[in-house]
């Protein structure tokens, strides 16, 4: 008898494996960020994504109960790539005033990898007319989204309070921290050619 063809069943369950392994894995990798961030801001960023991110394991699980499949990992070499890169990271800069910087980096290619594949499981889910499962992928989404842009809003701020300090007057300033030259340029509506 011929092998039986795989189906978009087939492929949804391998995928959510895959997520499921990356998921847990994040866990134990937001741990290691939050302890490895040096300002509070983003300590707290990565403990509150943290557990956040237990929760997404949970609605997981949930959907593997939809589909009467037990809740399994499959190792992720995508993730795995990530973390290494993290570990890297964190031995070269861990100790310099970029530590934050290349945390942040390193933890958004994680978030744009998870949102890459929630969006995708959602998209089948509802192909699949697993509506339930839809809604949960979709939840979990959009946390993955909105850690994505925390996390840009404090690189940003660290980036506008280092140009505060040193003071370079093509660099964006916060309010009140600006120069003279850049608040008008910012109130004459014009962009600095970068
Ligand atoms: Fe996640």
């Amino acid at each position: 008898m011929a092998a039986k063809e795989k189906t978009l069943n087939d492929l949804f369950l391998e995928t959510l494996k895959d997520v499921y392994y990356a998921e847990k894995q994040a866990v134990r990798q937001l741990q290691k960020a939050a302890k490895a961030a040096k300002s509070d801001e983003l300590k707290q960023a990565f403990t509150q994504h943290r557990e956040e991110s237990q929760g997404q394991v949970e609605r997981l699980d949930q959907v593997f109960e939809i589909l009467g499949k037990p809740a399994r990992g499959k190792t992720c070499e995508a993730i795995q790539g990530l973390n290494a890169e993290m570990a890297e990271v964190l031995e070269d800069f861990g100790d310099s005033p970029a530590a934050d910087a290349a945390l942040i980096g390193t933890a958004q290619a994680v978030e744009h990898y998870e949102i890459a594949r929630y969006g995708t499981l959602k998209t089948w889910a509802n192909q699949l007319g697993m509506t339930d499962a839809a809604t949960l992928l979709d939840e979990t989404l959009q946390e993955e989204k909105r850690t994505d842009e925390l996390l840009t809003r404090i690189a940003e701020s660290a980036a506008n309070r280092e140009a505060g300090e040193d003071d370079e007057d093509e660099a964006e300033k916060p309010a009140g921290r600006g120069s003279a030259a850049s608040r008008s340029a910012k109130s004459g509506g014009r962009r600095e050619p970068a």
